[in-house]
């Protein structure tokens, strides 16, 4: 066994607790828990709960019931970014289902979304605690602003790297941050503690997102379980993108004269040269960092089993393939 899945075996009887918790969506109209029940059932990593599970480990002081309720929080919240993110990207499949939006219409499909925030928020007031609705709000405030300013830079291709970095924490990092943080915050930790928690999750989420860009190039169809190479042909400047424009200036022209929509054969035959080329290496090299800042958080806690389960975890993220 992968000490990825010895991490997740640690956690399985609270993630089934969460799963038990996300589905018992009582007596509403029934399309809506259908869609819901079709959403939690086509699997997901629940990668962001069992991080927030195994932070809150490290903590005897931890409330059990908070914690199951902070995790499906995070994955409910996480689960409605899904549905309003593929309405956004026209994206029809989702781990290896249809999507919502592939048989709904746009409304309906981002009213869906919108019961799916409503839920997450009442899972987070679940957890009795203020401080960790505040870090809920503030983290889905900060999601929008991040697919926002990623809509607003579509196209833009001689955009600065940094304003990439800014969209990845807005619509990725900000999320697992704020899964360890508040998972900190239920174990009653000291401040610098609940601070290198969340830079733990920060920094593990950043990597998440560069991976899942470099896996939207080179990733198989059929494991991802989502369409791949759409970033780029939607527009989408990601980090492989910045280091082949780095290798390859030339590329530029490419791109803008695809922005016209006149040149979708040249775009498909420079996703594939970017998939091809040393950008992809050099961009995991730079989610490696990510997770070594990450593993960096964690230095000052003595070894035990949680701990090293966050080690692997926060690993697994740079290897993963899908
Ligand atoms: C997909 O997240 C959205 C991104 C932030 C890249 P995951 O890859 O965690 O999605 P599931 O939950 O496992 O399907
Ligand atoms: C994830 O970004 C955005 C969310 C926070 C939902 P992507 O657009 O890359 O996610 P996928 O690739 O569709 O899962
Ligand atoms: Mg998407
Ligand atoms: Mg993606």
């Amino acid at each position: 066994m992968s000490s990825h899945s010895d991490a997740l075996a640690l956690v399985a009887d609270d993630m089934q607790r969460v799963d038990l918790k996300m589905q018992a969506t009582g007596d509403i109209f029934a399309p809506l828990s259908g869609a819901i029940n079709l959403l939690l059932d086509s699997g997901g990593k629940r990668l962001r709960p069992a991080l927030a599970i195994l932070t809150s480990k490290l903590y005897e002081a931890a409330d059990h019931e908070e914690v199951v309720a902070l995790a499906a929080a995070v994955e409910m919240l996480h689960s409605a970014t899904l549905v309003h993110d593929d309405v956004i990207d026209g994206s029809l499949l989702r781990r290896g289902q249809a999507t919502l939006n592939a048989s709904w219409s746009q409304g309906a499909t981002i009213l869906a979304g919108d019961f799916v925030f409503a839920r997450a928020a009442y899972f987070a007031a679940e957890t009795n605690n203020i401080r960790v609705m505040k870090i809920f709000s503030q983290t889905l405030m900060t999601i929008v602003e991040g697919e926002l300013r990623q809509l607003y830079a579509l196209r833009n291709w001689s955009q600065p790297k940094d304003t990439y970095y800014q969209r990845i924490y807005g619509k990725t990092a900000a999320l697992f941050a704020a899964a360890t943080e508040a998972a900190a915050v239920l174990g009653h930790a000291p401040e610098n503690e609940i601070s290198l928690l969340r830079d733990y999750g920060y920094n593990v989420g950043m990597a998440f997102q560069i991976m899942d860009d470099i896996l939207d190039f080179v990733g198989d169809p059929g494991k991802v379980g989502k369409p791949v190479g759409g970033d780029l042909r939607q527009g989408t400047v990601t980090l492989p993108v910045f280091h082949y424009l780095q290798l390859h200036p030339e590329a530029l022209q490419i791109m803008q004269a695809s922005g016209n929509g006149r040149d979708g054969s040249l775009l498909s035959q420079l996703i594939s040269d970017i998939a091809r080329s040393p950008a992809i290496d050099a961009t995991r090299r730079e989610a490696v960092q990510f997770i070594e800042t990450a593993k960096a958080c964690l230095a000052s806690w003595p070894p035990g089993q949680h701990r090293q389960a966050l080690l692997d975890l926060a690993d697994y993220v740079v290897v993963r393939s899908l």
